[in-house]
C-alpha cells in the first residue's frame, strides 16, 4: 500500500482534453498544488464504450498514474466514473484516495435544487450506468432525476470551434425535455459541457442552476487533502504537466481552449493494444 506525501502531485485522468475543464478549477482553487494530467486521447471518446471496457481502462490508466507517485487521483471523466465504480474501488485499495465526478456533482445538485427536479445531460455510457440516480438517491431520497443522453454533444463541442448555429440547435434539442419537465437544476454530466455553459443558461433560463463537476470536485479534493494532512505547504504556485496517449500537438492546441491557460509540454505515452506503456 502506497504512502502519500504532501509534496506528491495530484493526478487527474480523463478520456481526452475535456477533463481540462476540471483541472482548470483545481488550478484556480488549489494554486500551490502540483498536478499531473493524463488524457487517453488515443481511445477518445469513452462515452459510447461499455461499462466493462471503461472499468478496464480506468484500472489500467489509473494504476499507471498512481505508480508514478500521486497523493490523490481524480477521475475527471464522467463516463469513466459512472461506469467504473468497481474500478475506483480497486484503485482505492492502493491506499490513495480516488475521487470521481459523480458523487461531488450530485451533492451540489441536491444542495441547489428547490423544487426537487434535477436534470442530467451526459454521454450514453453515463446515462446508461444509472450512477447519478444512485448518487442522488443516497444524498437525498426526495429528489427526482431526468437524464438526457447527448451522444453527439461532446464531439460537436470538441470539433466545433468557433461555435455556429448547429451547436446552438443541438444544445437546444437536448434542453427541450428538461424545460418541459421544469427542472430547476441541471447537472452538466460531461467534461465538455462547461464550454457551452452560456448557451445552456440562455436556453434553460437564468433561474436554472447549472452544476458542473469542476467546482464540485475541487471542493472535494481540498477537503480530502485537508482531512488527510496532505495539503501542499509549498509557497507560490505549483507546477502542472501533461501526458496523452494520442498526438501531443493536437492535445496542446485543443487543450488550451479547455484549460484556458497555457499548456506547455505534453508528453506522449504509448498505447499498445489495450495496454498503456511508457
Ligand atoms: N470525458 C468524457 C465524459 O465526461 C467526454 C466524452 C467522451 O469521452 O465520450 O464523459
Amino acid at each position: 500500500v502506497a504512502v502519500p506525501a504532501r509534496r506528491d502531485p495530484v493526478a487527474v485522468f480523463d478520456s481526452g482534453v475535456g477533463g481540462l475543464t476540471v483541472l482548470h478549477e483545481l488550478l484556480v482553487s488549489l494554486p500551490n498544488e502540483d498536478f499531473v494530467y493524463l488524457g487517453d486521447t488515443a481511445r477518445f471518446p469513452y462515452g459510447d464504450r461499455s461499462a466493462e471496457e471503461l472499468e478496464g481502462l480506468v484500472i489500467e490508466v489509473g494504476a499507471r498514474l498512481l505508480a508514478q507517485g500521486a497523493k490523490l487521483l481524480v477521475i475527471a471523466c464522467n463516463s469513466a466514473t459512472a461506469a467504473g465504480m468497481a474500478a475506483l474501488q480497486t484503485l482505492a485499495a492502493t491506499g490513495i484516495d480516488v475521487i470521481g465526478v459523480v458523487a461531488p456533482e450530485s451533492q451540489l445538485a441536491v444542495e441547489a435544487t428547490r423544487n426537487g427536479r434535477i436534470g442530467l445531460l451526459g454521454t450514453r455510457a453515463t446515462v446508461a450506468s444509472g450512477a447519478y440516480e444512485r448518487a442522488l438517491a443516497a444524498a437525498d431520497p426526495h429528489v427526482s432525476l431526468l437524464p438526457v443522453a447527448c451522444p453527439d454533444l461532446a464531439p460537436i463541442i470538441q470539433n466545433g470551434f468557433p461555435f455556429d448555429q448547429r451547436v446552438v440547435e443541438t444544445v437546444r434539442s437536448y434542453c427541450a425535455p428538461l424545460k418541459e419537465a421544469q427542472v430547476d437544476t441541471v447537472i452538466l454530466g460531461c467534461t465538455h459541457y462547461p464550454l457551452v455553459g452560456p448557451m445552456l443558461q440562455r436556453i434553460l433560463g437564468r433561474e436554472v442552476t447549472l452544476v458542473s463537476s469542476g467546482p464540485a470536485v475541487a471542493r472535494r479534493v481540498e477537503h480530502t487533502l485537508a482531512l488527510r494532512g496532505l495539503l501542499s505547504e509549498a509557497a507560490g504556485e505549483g507546477e502542472y504537466r501533461f501526458e496523452c496517449t494520442g498526438d501531443p500537438d493536437s492535445f496542446r492546441s485543443l487543450g488550451t481552449r479547455f484549460l484556458q491557460m497555457p499548456l506547455g509540454d505534453v508528453r506522449r505515452v504509448e498505447v499498445a493494444g489495450e495496454r498503456v506503456v511508457t
